[in-house]
């Protein structure tokens, strides 16, 4: 949540407009306010305090009045301490407007060190937990106690007070800190992500949240570790172990993404590019982390007990994996991350957690995941992003390698991580091989499929469905997570309400909720529970359901069918794509931004 980014010795003598830019590509990460600050360069008349412009609301179009300079920092915030307003945005500022920080986390000490800081006569304007930061920093530089003429240079050393700070903050944590005078920018980390890029040829540094912010400008990176600090001045960038203030080496890595991965090429939104991109990025997934997935399978095979866990999307991921697994003979669990900890107590070094997330820095996730750690077991993380912490807490790990993905609404790395699991299932049994040849099946089937009559017929569906304020629908087994996935797309694009349930519970009291005319949605596949469905369905129409089938067959009981290309299990894929299509069409045609829905963020690094 929050995104951070940073530019030294921008090379357009622009720092603002490059932080703008960049904090554009962030904007996935929280998208209530933003914010920038910058030292002014030098034609700048009369200036001897960092300059800030700060707004409510997302970057959209607008453009920066900052003046020019070289160095700048900047946020986009995702609110947790103080409301949405101006003055709760980042950066904030110390008393003299000489230290600006952006943060992402929770400091969750931030009161006592207000209050002893008040005391001390610093100025607050803000309610956030950020702005102690700033004002400890300047403390530490600049003891108010200290009257000027007695200070020493000690007294001036910022990565000292920084890093001081910094250990002193309970919770997790990033931050950015800019320095007026000596055109320094300094981020440690401690659970929230940060990056540092080197643009070797311009002589350029960066820091972001996540690469994808200055991807345009290089591709050689580090990934801080928790504990790491980097100082970035004119002269370069060093690496620094926070806590003991010890100098490390800074070993760069050359990632292979591409630019467009991180742009809409030609596609009005990041969450349309990233669903049709699925025609392509399933099949990668055939042909990477067969050792991994042989060595999971093997452990599976010796008896660890399969513990599947995740949020939100990615927990309909891991019920969807325990489908699979039981379809190989394999028995596992699953839970929701972040109802673990109860749990925890039960893992042992032959329990085997199998973590989903694509952006590997859910909090609920990592805090479930340290936790069964604690307990002896093996952790295999199911990861799309790169450089996450949940990759650095893992024994083994399956990057999925979907690519960036932008839209804060999951589509391809949720079924990156699906044909994932199904291949693990898959060598479970010995079938690995035969588990890629269905999938690269699958590939080519959605390739087909996924075409202009798709989308034409979809669209057509979400004009007669755009005024409905409920939908409801039914799955049974493996269609089951796929419908809470289908109905997740839904709410999210579209802020419809639509309630996924299980058939097997209509009758136990949810038909109460049919009326003549209900939208509901019935997921279905060629397999053994099709008439148990098909049962449901036609109960559902008997209340007088409007029965909207997304199945590779049509039938009686359905007033109307999405037909899926037949596929035995991996039906599912289509059945869910259905869902993530109607749901960006019904976003769009209600008024809604697919790419940021409201009071969410993509990466949910707060508990
Ligand atoms: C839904 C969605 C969220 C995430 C959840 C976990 O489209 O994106 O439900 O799946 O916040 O995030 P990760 O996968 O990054 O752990």
């Amino acid at each position: 949540m929050c995104g951070i980014f940073a530019v030294v010795n921008d090379k357009t003598n622009n720092a603002a407009q490059t932080v703008l830019t960049g904090l554009k590509k962030l904007e996935y990460r929280g998208y209530d306010s933003w914010g920038i600050a910058i030292k002014p360069g030098r034609s700048t008349e009369a200036v001897d305090r960092l300059q800030v412009e700060k707004h409510i609301g997302k970057i959209g179009e607008a453009k920066t009045n900052l003046p020019k300079g070289k160095i700048a920092i900047g946020h986009t915030r995702w609110a947790t301490h103080g409301g949405v307003t101006d003055e709760n945005a980042h950066p904030h500022l110390d008393c003299h407007q000489q230290i600006a920080v952006i943060h992402n986390g929770i400091v969750e000490n931030y009161l006592e060190f207000k209050e002893e800081l008040i005391k001390k006569t610093h100025k607050f304007s803000s309610e956030t937990d950020t702005e102690v930061i700033a004002h400890l920093i300047e403390e530490k530089m600049r003891p108010s106690v200290i009257p000027s003429e007695e200070r020493s240079d000690e007294s001036r050393n910022l990565e000292k007070a920084v890093f001081e700070t910094f250990n002193s903050l309970v919770g997790s944590n990033a931050i950015g800190v800019i320095d007026f005078e000596s055109e320094t920018i300094i981020a440690c980390r401690n659970g929230s992500p940060l990056v540092v890029g080197v643009d070797e040829k311009n002589h350029q540094f960066f820091l972001g949240s996540d690469v994808p912010a200055f991807l345009k400008h290089t591709n050689r990176v580090h990934f801080l570790d928790d504990g790491e600090a980097v100082v970035i001045t004119k002269q370069g960038v060093k690496l620094f172990n926070v806590k003991s203030g010890q100098e490390k080496k800074l070993i760069l890595q050359q990632l292979d993404w591409q630019l467009e991965d991180a742009e809409k090429g030609g596609f009005p939104h990041f969450l349309l590019k990233e669903i049709m991109e699925q025609k392509e990025t399933i099949a990668k997934i055939a042909s990477i982390n067969e050792k991994e997935i042989l060595e999971i399978a093997n452990l599976i095979r010796q008896g660890f007990r399969t513990v599947l866990i995740g949020c939100g999307t990615a927990s309909y991921c891991a019920l969807a994996g325990k489908y699979f697994f039981a379809n190989t003979g394999f028995e596992s669990q699953t839970y929701g991350a972040y109802e673990f900890l109860p749990f925890s107590q039960f893992a042992n070094n032959k329990t085997l957690i199998i973590a989903i997330s694509q952006s590997g820095e859910t909090a609920d996730t990592l805090i479930a995941v340290r936790a069964a750690k604690k307990q002896g077991a093996k952790i295999v993380a199911v990861v799309n992003s790169r450089g996450s912490t949940l990759e650095r807490l893992a024994d083994i790990v399956l990057s999925v390698g979907a690519g960036p993905e932008i839209a804060v609404v999951s589509t391809k790395a949720f079924t990156a991580q699906l044909v994932t699991l199904y291949l693990l299932a898959e060598a479970t049994s010995n079938k690995y091989e035969p588990g890629k040849k269905k999938i690269k099946e699958l590939s080519k089937a959605l390739h087909n499929w996924l075409n202009k009559q798709l989308t034409n017929r979809l669209i057509d569906l979400a004009k007669e469905l755009i005024d409905q304020e409920h939908i409801y629908l039914i799955g049974k087994h493996l269609n089951y997570p796929a419908t809470l996935e289908f109905a997740l797309k839904l709410k999210e694009s579209s802020y419809i309400h639509a309630e996924p349930f299980a058939a097997g519970e209509l009758k136990h009291g949810v038909i109460t909720l049919i009326q003549k005319g209900t939208p509901c949605f019935v997921l279905a596949s060629n397999d053994e529970v099709k008439g148990e469905i098909l049962s449901s369905a036609a109960e559902l129409k008997a209340r007088g359901g409007r029965i909207i089938g997304i199945a590779p067959f049509n039938s009686y009981e359905f007033n109307e069918v999405i037909q899926t290309p037949d596929l035995g299990e991996l039906t599912i894929f289509a059945n869910i794509i259905v869902g993530q299509l109607l749901g960006y069409y019904l976003g769009v045609g209600r008024g809604a931004d697919p790419d940021k829905p409201r009071n969410l963020a993509k990466s949910v690094t707060v508990k």
